[in-house]
C-alpha cells in the first residue's frame, strides 16, 4: 500500500521531501528507489516514463500532479479498474484566474500601445474606443467557473461554454451544441477546455470564422487545442486583433517557431499557473487513504470523458 511518483520532467525531491513531511505514516517511493513495485498502490504521476502502469501489479489509483491528465489518458496501458484523480483548488484556480485577468486588460487597457508608444517618446491621451467587453470562456470547470465569477465581479460581460448547463450568477452559460452562438457573443474568448479527442485542434479557422471580426483569443489550456498557422493567419486578416498564448502544441515552444516574432502574439511559457505542492499533497494523500479502503477519491476523473 505505497505511492511511487513518477516524472520524467520534473524535479521530484521536493514532492517526496513535501510528502514524507505531511505524514510520515505513507511510504512514499521515486522509482528509482529498491521498492518491490507490487507494494505500489498508488501512482503520482507527470509525463511519467512509457510502461510504467504495466510494472504496477497492485495499482489502483493515478493521480496527476497537476490540473490536467492529458499526459495519463495518452498511456493506452491504464488497467480498467484503476481510479484517476487530479488537483484542484483555490492555489490553482487564483493564480489561473489572476493570470487570464491579467491578459485580459492587458488587451483591453492597450499595454502593448503604451509599449510601443514609449519607444517612440509618444504621449496619446486618445482613450480606449469604448465598447463592450464580452468575454467568453471556453469550459467552465473549477477555473472556469472561478475565472466567471471574478470577471463578473470585475464588471466584464460573461458567457461561458461547456458541456452541462452551468448557474453562476449573471453567467450565460451555453452547452456545446451552442458554440456557434456563444462564438457570435464575444469579443474575448479564453480556452479552459481540456484535452480531449474532441478539442484536438479546435483553435482553427473553422472555430475563427464564427467569431465576431477582431476577437482577442487567450490560450491557458493545452496546445493541443491550437492550429498555430490558422492562428497566423487569422491575425493577419483580422478575425483575431491579437493572441495571448501561454501553450503551444511542442513546448518549449521551437526557436524557428513564426508565433515568436509575430507582433499580435503575447507568448508565455506555460507559466498560467503552476501546482502548488503543499495544496496538492494532502489531496493526493486523502486519495490514496480513501482508494485503500475501497472508496473512490473524492475528485475522480471521467475515463470516457478525459477529464
Ligand atoms: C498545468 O498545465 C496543469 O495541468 O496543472
Amino acid at each position: 500500500m505505497a505511492i511511487l511518483i513518477d516524472s520524467v520532467s520534473k524535479n521530484l525531491n521536493p514532492w517526496l521531501k513535501a510528502f514524507k513531511s505531511y505524514d510520515d505514516q505513507v511510504e512514499v517511493y521515486c522509482y528509482d528507489d529498491a521498492v518491490a513495485l507490487e507494494k505500489i498502490t498508488t501512482a503520482v504521476v507527470w509525463n511519467h516514463r512509457p510502461g510504467l502502469f504495466k510494472q504496477l501489479p497492485n495499482l489502483k489509483l493515478i493521480a496527476s500532479l497537476g490540473a490536467g491528465v492529458d499526459h495519463i489518458m495518452n498511456d493506452p496501458d491504464i488497467p480498467p479498474q484503476v481510479s484517476i484523480t487530479r488537483i484542484i483548488g483555490d492555489g490553482l484556480s487564483g493564480p489561473m484566474s489572476n493570470f487570464c485577468i491579467g491578459a485580459i486588460l492587458h488587451h483591453q487597457r492597450q499595454f502593448d500601445k503604451y509599449l510601443i508608444d514609449k519607444s517612440t517618446k509618444t504621449w496619446d491621451q486618445e482613450p480606449n474606443p469604448e465598447r463592450e467587453i464580452n468575454v467568453g470562456i471556453m469550459g467552465l470547470g473549477a477555473l472556469g467557473a472561478d475565472l466567471a465569477e471574478k470577471l463578473n465581479y470585475l464588471g466584464f460581460n460573461v458567457f461561458g461554454l461547456s458541456q452541462s448547463r452551468k448557474k453562476i450568477a449573471h453567467v450565460v452559460s451555453y452547452l456545446n451544441a451552442e458554440l456557434d452562438l456563444f462564438l457570435s457573443k464575444i469579443n474575448i474568448l479564453v480556452v479552459m477546455l481540456p484535452a480531449t479527442e474532441s478539442t484536438r485542434a479546435i483553435l482553427s479557422k473553422k472555430l475563427f470564422d464564427k467569431l465576431k471580426k477582431g476577437t482577442y483569443l487567450i490560450n491557458v489550456a493545452r496546445g493541443h487545442h491550437q492550429v498555430n498557422g490558422d492562428i497566423i493567419d487569422a491575425l493577419e486578416n483580422g478575425q483575431l486583433s491579437g493572441a495571448f498564448l501561454d501553450v503551444f502544441p511542442e513546448e518549449p515552444l521551437p526557436k524557428q517557431s513564426s508565433l515568436w516574432d509575430h507582433p499580435k502574439i503575447m507568448i508565455t511559457p506555460h507559466i498560467a499557473v503552476v501546482t502548488k505542492i503543499n495544496e496538492a499533497v494532502p489531496q493526493i494523500i486523502a486519495s490514496h487513504k480513501r482508494v485503500r479502503i475501497g472508496k473512490l477519491p473524492e475528485i475522480l476523473v471521467d475515463r470516457i470523458k478525459g477529464y
